[in-house]
C-alpha cells in the first residue's frame, strides 16, 4: 500500500459530521461509476484498463520499446494535453528531470505542446545528424500543435534517412480506425497503437499514449501498470475508508465553504510534470458550467520563495493538498564543515532528505496557522509501481469528485473555442464569417 491520504490538518477545518453528510453523494456517485450510467459513461474505459489492458498490444509496445533503445540516440514524442502530459510526468518523475544527460538510452524530448518556433527550431537541432524515431500521438489526429510539428519533423527524417528508413522509425499513436493520422500511418505502414475510444486524453496515460514513450524511457511499464492494478483494487471498494473517495469529499466540502482553489505542492521537483498533469485531471474534468476548483500547483521549498508569502497572508480562498513523499532515491549526506564558515554546521551529519523533511513540517504548521486547510497524500516513492497507483488514485478521485460537483467530469467543450478563434484567424477554409467578426473585435 503506497498511497495513503493523511488527513491530520485538516481537524481544525472539516468536522466528523460533513463527512457524514456529503457521504451518500459519495455512494451515490460510485454507484453512478459502477453501473456506467452518470454523465460521460461513454469515457469509462480507464476504470478497470490496468487489469483490462491489451495484452497484445502492451507486447508490442515493449517491442518497439526495445527497437527504439536499440536504434536511436532521440526520440521525439510529439502530443499535447492528454498525448503528453501524463508520458512525461511519468517519465520525469522516476526517472528525473536530468534523464536525458544522466541516463543511458536515447533521449526523450517532448514536442507539437505550443506553436512556439524558437522550440522546435531546439527540436530540430537535437535531431539534426542523430539516429531519431518519432512517436506521434494524437487520438483525433487533426491537433493542429502535433501536426505541424510532426510535419516538420517528418520531413527532417525522411531527409537525413530516407523514406524507407523513416517509415520504420515513425510510431503512430492514434484512433484504431479514424482520422487523418490513421489514414496516414496506414498507408506509409508505420507501426501504430490505438488511443481507446472510451478513454479521454487526460485519462489515457496508461494506454499506448504514455506507455511507448515511458518504456522508451527505460521504465518498466509492468510495474507501473501493477502499481495502478492495486491502486485500482483499493479504490474501487466503497467505504469510508477509500482514500481517493475521501479526498474527492473533502475537495468538495471546501469547495461548498468558499475555497475555489486547490494547490497541488511536492517538494520534489522531479513531481513538477506531475502537478502538471494534475492540473490538466482536474481542471478539464471540473472547470464547467462556471463551476470547478481551480487547480494550481507548486514545487517546494523552492514557490516559497515566490507564492510563500500570499500562502501565508494572501487572500484565503485555497487550501493546499501535500503530496509526501516518504522515500527519496537518491539522498546525499551532508558533513561537517571544519571552520563552520558558511553557518550551515547545524545541519550536518545527517541527510538532506531530513533537512526537506523539517521544511516541510514547519511549512504545513505555519499555513494551518494561518488559516489554509491543508491535506497530505502520501506516497512511498517515486517508483514505477508507486507512480502507477498515485495516477490511479487521482483518476478516482477526480471521476467521484466531478460527480459530487454535478458535472460531466469526462467532457471538455471549451477547450473548442480558442480552437475556432485560431482556425478562423488563420483563414482556415470554412471559418471565413468568423474571420471577419473577430477581426472587427481586434481592431483598435
Ligand atoms: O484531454 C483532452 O482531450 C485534450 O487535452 C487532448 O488530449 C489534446 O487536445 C490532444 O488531443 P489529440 O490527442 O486529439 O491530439
Amino acid at each position: 500500500m503506497s498511497v495513503a491520504l493523511n488527513t491530520k490538518h485538516l481537524s481544525g477545518f472539516i468536522n466528523e459530521e460533513e463527512y457524514a453528510a456529503i457521504y451518500p453523494q459519495v455512494e451515490a456517485a460510485h454507484k453512478q461509476l459502477e453501473a456506467k450510467s452518470g454523465p460521460g459513461n461513454d469515457f469509462l474505459g480507464w476504470m478497470y484498463l490496468p487489469r483490462d489492458y491489451d495484452k497484445e498490444e502492451f507486447a508490442r509496445i515493449k517491442a518497439a520499446a526495445k527497437k527504439i533503445r536499440e536504434d536511436s540516440d532521440v526520440l521525439v514524442v510529439a502530443g499535447i494535453g492528454g498525448s503528453y502530459l501524463g508520458a512525461r510526468a511519468v517519465v520525469e518523475a522516476v526517472k528525473g528531470q536530468f534523464h536525458n544527460e544522466l541516463e543511458d538510452g536515447p533521449k526523450i524530448y517532448f514536442c507539437g505542446n505550443s506553436i512556439s518556433p524558437t522550440y522546435l527550431n531546439n527540436i530540430i537541432s537535437l535531431c539534426k545528424g542523430k539516429r531519431f524515431s518519432i512517436n506521434v500521438i494524437s487520438k483525433s489526429g487533426t491537433t493542429t500543435e502535433t501536426s505541424l510539428a510532426f510535419r516538420v519533423l517528418r520531413e527532417l527524417l525522411e531527409k537525413e534517412m530516407g523514406v524507407e528508413e523513416a517509415n520504420k522509425r515513425i510510431y503512430a499513436t492514434t484512433d484504431r480506425a479514424k482520422g487523418t493520422l490513421k489514414q496516414l500511418a496506414d498507408a506509409q505502414g508505420w507501426p501504430t497503437f490505438v488511443v481507446p475510444d472510451d478513454v479521454g486524453g487526460r485519462y489515457s496515460v496508461l494506454s499506448a499514449v504514455g506507455l511507448l514513450p515511458i518504456a522508451a524511457a527505460g521504465i518498466s511499464i509492468d510495474d507501473l501498470m501493477k502499481g495502478a492494478a492495486d491502486s485500482m483494487e483499493r479504490f474501487s471498494v466503497l467505504s469510508k475508508d477509500n482514500d481517493a473517495y475521501k479526498y474527492a469529499a473533502i475537495r468538495n466540502i471546501l469547495y461548498r465553504k468558499g475555497k475555489s482553489v486547490e494547490i497541488l505542492e511536492c517538494y520534489e521537483p522531479n513531481f513538477a510534470l506531475m502537478n502538471e498533469w494534475y492540473k490538466q485531471l482536474f481542471g478539464e474534468s471540473e472547470g464547467k458550467d462556471q463551476k470547478g476548483l481551480m487547480p494550481t500547483s507548486c514545487i517546494f521549498s523552492t514557490d516559497l520563495h515566490s507564492m510563500g508569502q500570499f500562502l501565508q497572508d494572501g487572500a484565503r480562498v485555497m487550501f493546499e493538498t501535500y503530496v509526501d513523499i516518504k522515500n527519496t532515491r537518491n539522498d546525499f549526506y551532508i558533513e561537517e564543515l571544519e571552520g563552520n564558515f558558511d553557518g550551515l554546521n547545524f545541519l550536518a551529519n545527517q541527510n538532506m532528505s531530513v533537512v526537506n523533511r523539517k521544511a516541510m513540517e514547519g511549512t504545513i504548521l505555519a499555513h494551518t496557522d494561518g488559516g489554509v486547510p491543508l491535506g497530505l497524500i502520501e506516497v512511498d516513492s517515486l517508483s514505477a509501481h508507486d507512480v502507477g497507483e498515485l495516477i490511479y488514485f487521482f483518476w478516482k478521485a477526480c471521476a467521484i469528485s466531478g460527480y459530487l460537483l454535478s458535472v460531466n467530469p469526462f467532457d471538455q467543450p471549451g477547450v473548442e473555442s480558442y480552437k475556432k478563434n485560431m482556425f478562423a484567424l488563420l483563414g482556415k477554409p470554412g471559418y471565413e464569417d468568423r474571420k471577419a467578426e473577430l477581426e472587427a473585435a481586434l481592431k483598435d
